[in-house]
C-alpha cells in the first residue's frame, strides 16, 4: 500500500526535540535535498487557508490562531452566522457556507485558497448529530473526499485531522471504536489525500481534550490553556493512545501548515505534561523533524 511507505513508515517515538528511537538519521545530502524541495512551499501569513470544521472545537482553535497571526481564513461551516458569532467581523476572516457532503458547495470555497486544514468530523457512534444523513461514512470519507477533489492542485499544504486508531482498527480499543466504520473511512481519506499528489500532513490525535468551547469569542478562544499538559508526543507511527489537548492539536496544525520538515508526514500526536513549545515555530520544526522515517527497508 501506498502509504505503508509514504505515510506510515517510522519506527518509534519522539522525544520531545530529539530524534525518533530508532530512526535512522536523514544523511546531510537528503536532508538538503528535502529541505529545498518543500521550502517553496510552506504556507507564510497573508496567505488564505481554508479551514474546513472552522466551528468544530480543533478547527475553532486553528481558526482563532491563523486570524493572530496574520494568515487570511476562510472558515467552511455549514453554519457561517456561528462563524462570525466566534470570530466577529474580523478583516481577514470570511465564512464560507458549505456542507463537505454537496461537491458544488465546495467549489467558490477552495477558489484560490493556499491551504486547506481539514477539522471536521462526526461522532463514532449514533448521535443526533448523524441527523440527516450526515454519519461517518458521509462525514469522514464522502465529504472529506469531496474536499480533497475539489482543493486546487496548487495547494502548498493540506493539513488533515484525523484519528489515532486508523492503521488499529482490529485492535482494541479501537474495534469498538470503528464499530460504525469512523477508523476506517479516515484512513481511506487519508489515502485519498497521499494519492491526490497535494503536499499533506496528516495529525492522528486519540481523544480529544478541551473545548469544544461554545461561548467563546476570539479574543477568549486565544486565551484558553491546556493546563500544565503543553508538551507534545509526536509519533510517525499509529502507535499512540493518550490524550491529546485540542489547542496543542490546533497549534500542530498551524505549524504544520508553516514546516517544510511536516510536508508528507503522518504524526500521531498527544500532548503530556510540560511547557512544550508553545508557538516556537523552531521548537516545532525540531520536533517534526526528529520524527524521521524509517530508512527503506526498515521493519516496522
Ligand atoms: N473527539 C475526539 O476525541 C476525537 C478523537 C480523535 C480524532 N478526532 C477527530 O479530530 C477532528 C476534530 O475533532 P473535534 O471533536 O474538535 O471536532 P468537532 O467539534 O466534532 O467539529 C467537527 C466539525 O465538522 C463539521 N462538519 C461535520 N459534518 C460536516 C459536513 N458535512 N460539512 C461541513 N462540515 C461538517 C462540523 O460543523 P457543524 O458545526 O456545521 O456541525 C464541526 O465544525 C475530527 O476529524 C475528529 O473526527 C476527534
Amino acid at each position: 500500500m501506498i502509504s505503508q511507505q509514504r505515510v506510515a513508515g517510522g519506527s518509534g517515538r519522539c522525544a520531545a526535540g530529539g530524534r525518533a528511537r530508532g530512526a535512522a538519521p536523514l544523511s546531510a545530502a537528503r536532508q538538503r535535498t528535502r529541505t529545498v524541495r518543500v521550502r517553496a512551499g510552506v504556507v507564510v501569513p497573508g496567505d488564505t487557508v481554508l479551514v474546513a470544521g472552522a466551528t468544530g472545537g480543533v478547527g475553532q482553535i486553528v481558526t482563532a490562531k491563523l486570524l493572530e497571526r496574520g494568515y487570511k481564513v476562510r472558515a467552511l461551516t455549514r453554519r457561517a452566522g456561528r462563524a462570525r458569532e466566534l470570530f466577529g467581523d474580523h478583516p481577514n476572516l470570511t465564512p464560507a457556507e458549505g456542507d463537505c457532503r454537496d461537491p458544488a458547495s465546495l467549489a467558490a470555497a477552495v477558489a484560490g485558497v493556499d491551504a486547506v486544514c481539514c477539522c471536521t468530523g462526526t461522532t463514532a457512534f449514533p448521535s443526533k448529530r448523524w441527523q440527516g444523513g450526515n454519519g461517518p461514512r458521509e462525514t469522514d470519507l464522502e465529504g472529506t473526499g469531496n474536499l480533497i477533489a475539489a482543493a486546487p492542485r496548487s495547494l502548498k499544504r493540506f493539513v488533515f485531522v484525523t484519528s489515532a486508531g486508523v492503521e488499529r482498527e482490529g485492535e482494541f480499543p479501537w474495534i469498538v471504536l470503528n464499530a460504525f466504520g469512523v477508523l476506517t473511512f479516515k484512513r481511506q481519506s487519508e489515502l485519498a489525500l497521499v494519492q491526490s499528489g497535494i503536499p499533506y500532513t496528516l495529525l492522528r490525535p486519540s481523544r480529544l481534550t478541551d473545548g469544544p468551547y461554545t461561548s467563546y469569542d476570539l479574543n477568549t478562544l486565544l486565551k484558553a490553556t491546556s493546563g500544565g499538559k503543553r508538551e507534545v508526543v509526536l509519533s510517525p507511527n499509529d502507535d499512540l493512545k493518550g490524550q491529546a489537548s485540542r489547542i496543542v492539536v490546533a497549534e500542530a496544525a498551524v505549524q504544520a501548515l508553516a514546516a517544510a520538515e511536516a510536508e508528507g508526514r503522518a504524526f500521531a500526536i498527544e500532548s503530556v505534561e510540560g511547557a512544550g513549545p508553545g508557538e516556537d515555530a523552531a521548537a516545532w520544526a525540531a520536533r517534526f523533524a526528529a520524527c524521521a522515517p524509517a530508512a527503506a527497508g526498515a521493519r516496522r
